[in-house]
């Protein structure tokens, strides 16, 4: 089937869903467009990430992404007594992540790479395939699993870019009343209509945040992050969850300027605010709620050990100092300022991914060790490298 084809059968099948049902919240809407079994944007076979994808994530930009997680892995290994350890990686899209950590860690940690496994979580079949082919050197070390097969995980649970791919649910307050966005069929195809609120969940998501909606505004509620967030707490014996996307603190998520809320569609590397073309062949998400994950994540023992921008998790795990190296390394001009454009990419603040992009590590059972993501900026040597 052509992409065409796919995206037309799919509008198709949410048409005839959509009136048997009476509309369909925005949450089902998102979770049919991407997660459809046949036609769904992660399910069918395409490329998604990099270049000749929609997007770009961290670990798509350079392997130095993974290499200084890989740092921070090891460093919970030796606190967690350097016994059997487990990475749970969920939602790895084509396993370069996983790769470039497991790449970093045979050559640098053997004995953490002898003692670890590497368990992969992934919804989507096409990115499953991707993952095996690109991961067979490490296949002694990885495995595949269905989340409900977690139980007494002693490690990390890691995620990249994972929870702002989960169906969000969409309100507006109107004089002070929450209503929700609805998917209806109409003459003219998919449309919205405004409902009344039924669901306590919502409001206790607020209180929990700290957060009263602004009124006029249209805002985005993403439950199976607080969902997600309470099954990993639980599935977590002892250790760490390390979770980097795209996302603010509730008061800016939800900030009175945000009139339209965060959701955005990606299709050719092109960004667009409407879900409602061809679906199926966009990606879509919205920022996440950090607060959320906190304090739901607080709930099942979860206490935050680091929250910050991409660039300072990076920077204190020695982003400079390596890059400093690869450049010793690389006597090409040319080449070595090819690779610092690149790799500043991943740090770049001001709507760049370093700081578009925060880093949340949680502990569970580990105390509050002060993690190497912690370094001061301050103790990072600054040469003249980004000139
Ligand atoms: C934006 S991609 C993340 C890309 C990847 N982590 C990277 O660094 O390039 C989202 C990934 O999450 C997966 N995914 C979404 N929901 C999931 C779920 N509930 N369980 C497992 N994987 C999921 C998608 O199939 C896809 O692999």
């Amino acid at each position: 089937m052509t992409r065409n084809s796919e995206a037309k059968a799919l509008e198709a099948f949410l048409l005839q869903h959509v009136r048997q049902n009476g509309g369909i919240s925005f949450a089902e809407y998102m979770s049919q467009c991407l997660y459809h079994p046949q036609y769904g944007y992660y399910m069918v076979s395409r490329d998604r990430i990099g270049k000749g994808g929609d997007f770009f994530t961290s670990s798509s930009v350079h392997s130095l992404f993974g290499r200084l997680i890989a740092k921070q892995l090891h460093e919970m290994w030796d606190i967690l007594g350097r016994d059997a350890f487990t990475v749970v990686e969920q939602g790895a899209g084509e396993g370069h992540l996983c790769l470039d950590i497991l790449d970093s860690i045979a050559d640098d940690f053997p004995d953490f790479y002898e003692a670890m496994t590497y368990q992969l979580v992934e919804i989507s079949p096409d990115n499953r395939t991707r993952q095996k082919t690109l991961l067979s050197r490490h296949l002694a070390r990885v495995d595949w699993c269905e989340f409900a097969d977690l139980k007494n995980i002693r490690g990390c649970f890691l995620s990249n870019e994972l929870v702002d791919a989960f169906p969000v649910r969409l309100f507006e307050k109107h004089n002070g009343v929450l209503k929700e966005v609805y998917v209806v069929a109409g003459e003219n195809g998919l449309g919205e209509e405004l409902r009344p609120l039924e669901d306590p969940h919502i409001t206790d998501y607020f209180r929990t945040v700290g957060i009263e909606p602004v009124e006029g505004n249209r805002f985005e509620v993403n439950l199976p992050a607080v969902e997600w967030m309470h099954a990993v707490a639980d599935v977590l014996e002892v250790g760490f969850v390390l979770t980097v996307d795209y996302g603010y603190p509730a008061g800016e998520l939800y900030a009175p300027f945000r009139r339209n809320g965060t959701l955005m569609c990606y299709r050719n590397h092109q960004s667009s605010d409407n879900p409602y073309d061809a679906p199926g062949s966009q990606d879509i998400t919205a920022h996440i709620d950090f607060t959320a994950l906190q304090k739901f994540g607080a709930e099942r023992g979860l206490v935050t050990l680091f929250f910050g921008p991409q660039y300072k998790f990076l920077m204190a795990l020695g982003f400079v100092e390596t890059l400093m190296e690869m450049q010793a390394r690389e006597p090409d001009e040319k080449r070595a300022r090819a690779l610092r454009l690149t790799l500043k990419n991943l740090i770049v603040p001001d709507g760049g991914m370093g700081e578009t992009f925060k880093v949340l590590v949680q502990g569970k059972g580990v105390d509050e060790p002060a993690l190497l993501c912690n370094r001061s900026l301050r103790d990072i040597p600054l040469p003249g490298a980004f000139a």
